[in-house]
């Protein structure tokens, strides 16, 4: 293991730190003890630079534009497997090795896809227009009062449970708050349909049709869309250490029911800057509502005394294209051979839009390319899922990544709970 030299000028002192060694990316400098050794802290808001664990779960090179999950790029992953197969990937560390063992393991998460009567019975609290993160979040919490005994169940080692309970349930949370906001009936799981099916199913299943809100009409779930919702799960399943996933092991961190800490990512990701930011894609299209208004809100953009930011560009870590948009980009175009697609103007500006930000020096200099939310936006309106849906379907991709990333930090007997300093300016 190499080590680095640190010089403090001021009192001429200087301090050897480890480098921590890694099979891939940048290397650390092991600054877990410079504080005791220099007393002196580090600075880095926002944490750009600071790794705060260590982890095996996905890999990020912003660089490239590469991500990969236990070392498979996503490329391989979304062309082989389902989602419910990623989400065994990610909390067991093993592919399923065979049809029989995809199908028991989502034949799985469907029975467990049914929610405690108590818990439906929370909706009737919410008004129709709560939004569903909020709702979720809240759900998800009630659900650590379900399973109170859970540090009892002799599973805290392996926490599958855990995980394969709430990746079950949370396609169904999701659902009813949609047919609770427009005043349908709850569908029970059909575990006759696959995870994703399933989920579709209690989404759209009649008499929905004969709501006046209504977006879709009766009509059958085709395969094209089942294969473009797995894909886009697969693609959110996991991300390193994004601000929800750091929320979800800070809370952890403090010992508290795992349910606990996957409610505070929910909120996290609620964020317009982070998961959120699908939905804002959508809304901020139709805002500039004509392809003739796309280079005024770019200027909106690229004006430093305008708070106003292009939605689905720029990324903390990706300097390049995402890859996961790249995909999307992809699956985009396939769907609209299909017929499957937004409004034509809407389309045309989402359009517009890319081209002018590609060809513009503030977005090239600043690598500000199309992020995941960018083209998940565009293809979740294409599937007419609705809008307001867009984040907690974030939340159904991602949930096995927090599941894993939470069960990694509880296995770590050298995990301490986050407790950051601070750079103190007051009196
Ligand atoms: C996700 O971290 C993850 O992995 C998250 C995620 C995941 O899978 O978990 O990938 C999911 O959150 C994707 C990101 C979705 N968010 C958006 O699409 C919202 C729009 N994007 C921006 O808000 C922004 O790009 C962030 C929040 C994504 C990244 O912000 P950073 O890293 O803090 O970038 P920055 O603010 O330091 O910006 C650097 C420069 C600044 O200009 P200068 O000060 O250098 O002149 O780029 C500018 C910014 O003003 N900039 C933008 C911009 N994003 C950055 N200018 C206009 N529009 C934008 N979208």
């Amino acid at each position: 293991m190499g080590t680095i030299t640190l010089i403090n000028n001021e009192t001429g002192k200087s301090y050897e730190f480890d480098l921590i060694d890694c099979t891939r990316g940048p290397k650390a400098i092991n600054f877990s003890k410079l504080f005791e050794t220099t007393g002196i802290f580090s600075y880095d808001p926002g944490y750009g630079s600071t790794a705060g664990c260590e982890s095996t779960i996905s890999y990020i090179d912003g660089k490239k534009g590469e991500l990969l999950y236990k070392g498979i790029p996503i490329e391989d992953l979304v062309m082989h497997y389902s989602f419910s197969d990623i989400c065994k990937f990610l909390i067991s560390g093993d592919l399923p090795k065979n049809e029989q063992e995809s199908l028991e393991f989502d034949l799985e998460l469907r029975h467990r896809g049914f929610l405690h009567e108590k818990l439906k019975r929370m909706f009737d609290v919410f008004p129709d227009r709560a939004h569903p993160m909020a709702t979720l979040s809240a759900l998800v919490s009630v659900l650590s009062t379900l399973y109170v005994d859970y540090k009892d169940e002799g599973d805290t080692d392996d926490y599958q449970t855990m995980a394969r309970r709430i990746i079950g349930k949370i396609p169904t949370m999701v659902a009813y708050c949609y047919r609770n906001s427009v005043g349908a009936p709850f569908i029970q799981p059909d575990i006759s349909k696959s995870y994703i099916e399933n989920f579709l199913y209690m989404l759209r299943g009649y008499p929905h049709s004969r709501l006046k809100h209504t977006i879709y009409g009766e009509q059958e779930i085709s395969e094209l869309e089942i294969k473009a919702l797995n894909k886009i799960l697969i693609l959110h399943a996991d991300h390193g250490q994004n601000a929800s996933t750091t929320t979800v092991r800070n809370v952890a961190s403090t010992g508290v029911h795992p349910y606990a800490a996957i409610s505070s990512g929910i909120s996290a990701l609620w964020g317009p800057v982070h998961g959120g930011a699908n939905e804002k894609v959508l809304r901020q299209l139709n805002e500039i509502g004509d392809v003739k208004n796309v280079d005024k809100f770019i200027a909106r953009a690229k004006d430093k005394n305008d708070s106003f930011r292009l939605m689905g560009f720029g990324h903390r870590v990706y300097k390049n294209y995402d890859p996961r948009a790249k995909v999307l980009k992809t699956l985009k175009d396939e769907l609209d051979q299909q017929g499957i697609k937004m409004d034509s103007y809407l389309s045309d500006i989402a359009q517009k839009v890319e081209e002018v930000a590609l060809s513009d020096d503030y977005f090239k200099e600043r690598g500000l390319y199309p992020n995941v939310d960018f083209y998940s936006g565009i293809i979740l309106t294409a599937l007419k899922i609705p809008t307001e849906l867009f984040t907690p379907i974030f939340v159904m991709g991602r949930m096995p990544g927090w599941c894993a990333q939470l069960i990694e930090h509880n296995k770590n007997p050298h995990a301490r709970i986050t407790r950051p300093r601070q750079v103190y300016l007051g009196k």
